[in-house]
Parts: structure tokens; sequence; C-alpha cells
């Protein structure tokens, strides 16, 4: 089996659910079930033997040798993180905490559990840590995307964890030769997307009539990648991505938030249209995040030319499958709205 931390957020869950589409393979699906954590995402799998959930925190160092020694996993896939850039303005100790310390005792656990493993084992063991493009800090309009060997800049809280866990996985690496893979993706969206990040917060907010907020000036640029195609690009390096190696995951979708949040009101406006006026007239400018990066944007030609892989989606085809998405289960999105996602603590308890 494989074990994925983070399971039950937004790309582990989408990851775990691909997964299980194309695989017998069982899946240990460790998750803290913090406020981004809901196990409404995964409830298709409830009696499925092939998805075990435990409810752990990844600072738990004996809990993670429990799980090791008794699932016994040939890959550890680490999705687990605090993943919001606003939230880790406001309050980044979790961050740390989560992201620094979680990895570096994941990355403990994992030193210990390969160490006793048998050489075939050993050498057929990964460790995969997925991280993002935010780590390498912000370019101008005109410099070249970010390419694996950008140095890393990172400007936030959020993006200084996430580096000092890039940093963490590469040492163990190099120091004690454990077997590592290290993914940097921008930004994802798609199904089960916390609705507090730009693309499901606009649709949620849209519908509901509320303001659209748009920081700054609506300038800032982000490189979107479809969460199926992540979960492509992760299942593609796990198989073939050479030990030790770093991989950049992108969409070649470059695109500014506002032209991001007209879009969508178009989209919306042609699939549920208002009985008056555009979903454009809710846009509102409003003051700008502290320190805001102003462009990110993927170099995903290593990824392409030693493993082979593409997206499978464009900018237009991915946005349209997630907007009919979260008309199709508004449930899932009004659970998250009102709390009652926070009620489920297993699988079982539904
Ligand atoms: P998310 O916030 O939606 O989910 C994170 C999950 O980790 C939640 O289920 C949460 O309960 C769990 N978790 C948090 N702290 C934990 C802990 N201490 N122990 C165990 N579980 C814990 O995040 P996401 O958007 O799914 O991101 C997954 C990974 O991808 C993260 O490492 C993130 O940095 C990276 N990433 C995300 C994006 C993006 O656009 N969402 C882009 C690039 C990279
Ligand atoms: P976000 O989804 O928070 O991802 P990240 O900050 O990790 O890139 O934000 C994406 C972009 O959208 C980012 O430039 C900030 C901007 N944004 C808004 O303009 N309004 C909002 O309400 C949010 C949440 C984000």
């Amino acid at each position: 089996m494989i074990l994925v931390t983070g399971g039950a957020g937004f790309i582990g869950a989408n990851f775990v659910l691909d997964w299980l589409q194309g695989s017998d393979e069982a899946v240990l699906n460790v998750d803290k079930l913090t406020y981004a954590g809901n196990l409404g995402t995964l409830k298709s799998l409830r009696g499925d033997a092939r998805h075990v959930f435990a409810r752990a925190d990844i600072c738990d160092r004996a809990a993670m040798d429990t799980l090791l020694a008794e699932h016994k996993p040939r890959a550890i896939l680490h999705f687990a993180a605090e993943s919001h850039v606003d939230r880790s303005i406001h309050g980044p100790a979790d961050f740390v905490q989560t992201n620094v310390v979680g990895t570096f005792t994941l990355l403990e656990a994992g030193r210990a559990y390969w160490s006793a493993l048998s050489p075939s084992e050993k050498s057929a063991f990964r460790f995969l840590a997925v991280s993002t493009d935010e780590v390498f800090g912000s370019l101008g309009a005109t410099d070249p995307q970010f390419s694996e060997s950008t140095p890393y800049a990172p400007n936030s809280p959020y993006s200084a964890s996430k580096a000092a866990s890039d940093h963490l996985v590469r040492a163990y690496h190099h120091t004690y030769g454990l077997p590592t893979l290290t993914t940097n993706c921008s930004n994802n969206y798609g199904p089960y997307h916390f609705p507090e990040k730009l693309i499901p917060l606009v649709i949620t907010r849209a519908l509901a009539g509320e303001p659209l907020p748009v920081y700054g000036d609506g300038k800032n640029i982000r490189d979107w990648l479809y969460v199926g195609d992540h979960c492509s690009a992760i299942r593609r390096v796990l198989e073939k991505g050479v030990s030790g190696e770093t991989y950049n995951i992108g969409g070649w979708n470059e695109k500014t938030n506002i032209d991001v949040v007209n879009t969508l009101c178009d989209l919306l406006d042609e699939l549920e249209p208002k009985s008056s006026g555009s979903y454009r007239d809710q846009i509102e400018f409003v003051k700008d995040r502290p320190g805001h990066d102003q462009r990110y944007a993927i170099d995903a030609r290593k990824l392409e030319r030693e493993l082979g892989w593409k997206p499978a989606e464009t900018f237009e085809t991915g946005l349209r499958k997630t907007v009919q998405w979260y008309l199709t289960h508004r449930s899932w999105w009004q659970d998250v709205a009102s709390g009652a996602y926070r009620r489920l603590e297993s699988l079982n308890n539904e």
C-alpha cells in the first residue's frame, strides 16, 4: 500500500479518489482533520477496504511510527500542510509546526522505517513531498518562468515554511540516502477546493449574491493547474521519477486574477444566469494582501522531457468542468459553509 498524508484536503483527497479509480493498491490516509480536512469528500470510499483512514497529526512521531509499522507502505506521499497564504499572514505558528516540524517528524519516522527494510524494499521505497512554486518567490512581467534550478526566495510565512520543508527533504536524501522525490506545482483548481481560495470563493459567493473581492488591482498573475492533471503528474513522478530529483508541475495557464474572476462570472452567466445583470456586477476591488507576490509561472518542460507528462486540460476546459462541479455539488460546499463538515470524524459515523 501507499501512505498519503493530508488525504482529506483538496489535492490529497482528489489524489486518493483518482488513485483508487485506477488501482487496487490500498491507501493509508493519514490526516489530522484541521479546518481544511473534509471526510465528506471521501464518502464514496465508505466501506471500501482499499482505503484506511487514520486521524493523526504528522507531528506525532509515535503515531507515525505505529502506522508505518502496522501498514508497511512502499511509499509515503506527503500532501499534509497548512496551505493558505492569507491564514499564514494572520497566524504563522501553525505553518511552522505542520510544514516544518511535521515534515521533519515524518522524515525521521520514514527514515527509521526505511532503514529497517530489506535491500530490495529499500531501493523501491519513495518519499514524495508535494510542494509549491511559491518557494521560488515572485516574478517580474518579463522574467523567465520558474525552473527546477531557480533559487529559493520565499516571501510569505506559508512559502517560507514550505521552502524549509523542501530543504529538509533534500537534506535527507543527501545525508541519509532516503529515496526522495519533490514536486513543486502552481496554483491548483478543481472539485473539492476549500471555498476560501480564489476560484471556489468566487463561484460560491457569486451564487450567494455576495461581493467578489479582488485584491489590489487584480493584475497579479497565477499559473493555473487542474487538480486532476496534478494528480496524474504525481503518479508519473512516483512511478518514474529519479530518486533525489525535483520536478516542477504546471498547466501553462498564466492568468491575471481579474481575468480569472471575469471568466468565472461569464461561465456562471451562461450556466446559471441571474434574473437581471451579470455576475461581473458583484466584483469589488479590495485592499491588497501584504507582500502579495506579483507573478508565478512554472516551466514544466523537465517533467515532459524526462517523464513524458503533459497536462490534459486547458484552462478553458478545466474551469468549465470546475464551475459545473460546484453547480452540481452544492451540498458539499454548503456543508463547508455551515460548518457541518467538521462533525465528520470518521468515514463510519456519517
Ligand atoms: P489543504 O489545505 O486543502 O489540505 C491540507 C490537508 O492536510 C487537510 O486535510 C488537513 O487536515 C491536513 N493536515 C494539516 N495539518 C496536518 C497535520 N499536522 N497532520 C496531518 N494532517 C494535516 O491543502 P491542499 O491545497 O490540498 O494542498 C496539498 C499540498 O499541496 C500542500 O502541501 C500544499 O502546500 C501543496 N500545494 C497546494 C497548492 C494549491 O493550489 N492548493 C499549490 C501548490 C502546492
Ligand atoms: P489563493 O487562492 O489564496 O492562492 P495563492 O495566494 O496561494 O496564490 O489566491 C490566488 C490569487 O487570488 C492571489 O493572487 C490572491 C488573489 N485573491 C483575491 O484577489 N481575492 C481573494 O478573495 C482571494 C482568496 C485571493
